[in-house]
């Protein structure tokens, strides 16, 4: 499957402004978040997304991974529509309990996932465990691109033990995000764009 890899779109950086500055207008795409969570910590994260970046993507949907498999990505349900995969991960590297079908589907029901656009926010501690940090995001992100899903954008990861508030730093990454990634998916010759 690795030959179906896509090359990755190339993330122009945007700089953090006020959190509301500058909307860049109702945009047609709707953003869903696949929430992989124990302890809701990414959960909330999801939450907060989805009242601060209710201006850019219409609707914002939270879905907790419970109960998905592949189809979650089919392509009816996918038009449109930004994914982002917001998880924690557990055990020695692993991603959540909650998250286990849909990550083995994504093997057990392989199949191509081109027509996928998503992003990555990967929650973890670095202390703790370090050697296995955000890798329930990281392995999440390997299985979509093996299966040719598109990530557009690095991974942001939330770092249980850097003191920061996850919720905030998520909802600032996420603005950040998708005012550059709905400025490359609505640019002319973008595929989606209808142009
Ligand atoms: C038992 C246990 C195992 C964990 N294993 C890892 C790990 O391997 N790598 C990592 O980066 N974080 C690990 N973490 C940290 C969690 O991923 C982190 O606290 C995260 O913010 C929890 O998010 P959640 O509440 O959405 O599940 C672990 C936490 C616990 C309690």
């Amino acid at each position: 499957m690795k030959a179906l890899v896509q090359r990755k779109y190339t993330f122009r950086p945007v700089f953090f402004n006020s959190l509301h500055s500058q909307p860049s207008g109702p945009s047609q795409m709707k953003l869903k978040i696949l929430v992989g969570s124990m302890t809701h910590t990414a959960d909330h994260v999801a939450q907060a997304i989805q009242m601060e970046c209710a201006d850019l993507a219409r609707p914002v949907e939270v879905e907790w991974m419970d109960g998905l498999d592949i189809h979650v990505f089919d392509a009816e349900k996918a038009a449109d529509t930004l994914f982002l995969v917001c998880i924690s991960t557990y055990g020695e590297g692993d991603v959540p309990d909650n998250a286990q079908m849909l990550f083995h589907s994504l093997d057990a029901q392989a199949r191509f996932l081109g027509h996928v656009r998503y992003g990555v926010i990967a929650l973890g501690d670095s202390m703790a465990h370090s050697q296995t940090y955000g890798f329930g995001g990281k392995r999440f992100d390997e299985r979509l691109q093996d299966l040719g899903a598109q990530r557009l954008g690095d991974i942001c990861f939330l770092d249980s033990s850097d003191g920061t508030l996850p919720e905030a730093k998520g909802a600032q990454w996420c603005r950040a995000w998708l005012k550059a990634v709905l400025e490359q998916v609505s640019a002319p010759g973008a595929a989606g764009s209808g142009s």
